[in-house]
């Protein structure tokens, strides 16, 4: 059954198809009055098609030959679009134009088994997602990233200042999503106290992996857990079930602050290998965060989890150090 909101969406997707219809009609009619010319070409396919239609009706036994109707289609568009140009009209103007020509806004892809185009799971994401925090892009993000928020100091155990640590950072993440998504490593692991720039950083990475076109939820650990919990127990809203289909749904699920969620013995755990395990399989991307260190990491979930989070072939650690830029800041 569809929830609310589906509904709700895909009502969106009808109305803007019906507009579609209307505008494309609009522009019929405006070109077949000022152009006679295509009016007629228009009448002249209608009566072939009309002809053959009623031959068919009279003579059931003979075949109705879609390969010659298909042709005799596509050589009236090319007619067509040849005396739109020629009269200044773009080529294209009797076309429909879809804002999403892979669903040709439907919302839907694929013939025999339908599946959510990418438009359509990004517009459930965003609609559920209060809790997406994508709504700081435009804030955050690889063009405003401003390597002066952090110390040109030296970090302990590095040959690196803070500063250029984060410059370098920044300059292996902008390689990561200009490969996005033929990475070979599909995971992301941020690990660094707090006020570091992880969640800056991440939000850079959401933004350009959106604006290639892909789908992103970036969600808490926090609210992501509730919503497991609420709807592992029966108690999960719409939004719940949307969040949970989604998490396998996206391309890129980014996890922001790992460890803060609820402790609730073994459900954490098991979710979380869940996610990673069946994101593995599909190959799709998945980007962690975290204040733990990797000891905490170890506690705190399974070995399962922990295998498939420190597999190097799969999984890039990058690791913050340095000042809480919070605090310097405020100083
Ligand atoms: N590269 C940057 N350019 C400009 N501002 C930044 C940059 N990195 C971080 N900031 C700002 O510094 C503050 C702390 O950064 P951020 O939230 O990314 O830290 P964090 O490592 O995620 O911390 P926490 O672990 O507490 O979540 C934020 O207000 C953020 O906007
Ligand atoms: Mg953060």
């Amino acid at each position: 059954m569809k929830g609310k909101l589906l509904k709700e969406i895909l009502k969106e997707y009808e109305d803007i198809r019906l507009q579609e219809q209307e505008e494309l009609k609009q522009r019929e009619r405006e070109v077949m009055s000022a152009l006679p010319e295509l009016a007629e070409l228009r009448n002249s396919l209608v009566s072939s098609l009309a002809q053959k239609a009623r031959s068919l009706i009279l003579n059931p036994d003979l075949n109705p030959d879609n390969e010659q109707d298909e042709n005799l289609v596509e050589e009236i568009k090319r007619k067509e679009a040849g005396i739109l140009a020629k009269n200044g009209y773009p080529e294209d103007y009797l076309a429909p134009r879809y804002r999403c020509p892979a669903c040709r806004d439907t919302g839907y892809v694929g013939n025999l088994v339908k599946e959510k185009c990418n438009c359509l799971i990004q517009k459930l994401v965003e609609r559920t997602c209060r809790y997406s925090d994508l709504s700081n892009l435009d804030k955050e993000n690889f063009d405003t990233f401003d390597p002066d928020v952090f110390p040109d100091v030296p970090l302990p155990d590095s040959n690196l200042t803070q500063r250029e640590h984060m410059l370098k950072m920044k300059s292996v993440l902008w390689d990561y999503q200009e490969e996005f998504p033929d990475n070979p490593r599909k995971n992301l692991l941020f690990i660094g106290k707090t006020g570091l720039g992880k969640t800056f950083l991440l939000n850079c990475l959401a933004k350009a992996i959106l604006d290639k076109g892909y789908t992103v939820l970036k969600i808490s650990s926090y609210n992501l857990f509730e919503h497991l919990f609420r709807s592992a127990y029966g108690s999960g809203s719409e939004e719940s079930l949307i969040i949970k289909e989604s998490i396998f749904d996206v391309d890129t699920l980014i996890i922001d602050d790992l460890g803060t969620e609820t402790r609730r013995n073994n459900f954490t755990a098991e979710e979380l290998f869940n996610i990673l395990n069946e994101r593995y399989l599909q190959q799709k991307h998945t980007f962690l965060s975290t204040n733990l260190a990797l000891s905490d990491l170890r506690d705190f979930y399974s070995d399962r989890v922990t295998s498939r989070l420190f597999d190097t072939q799969n999984t890039m650690l990058l690791r913050f150090s340095g000042q809480d830029i919070r605090l310097r800041g405020k100083r």
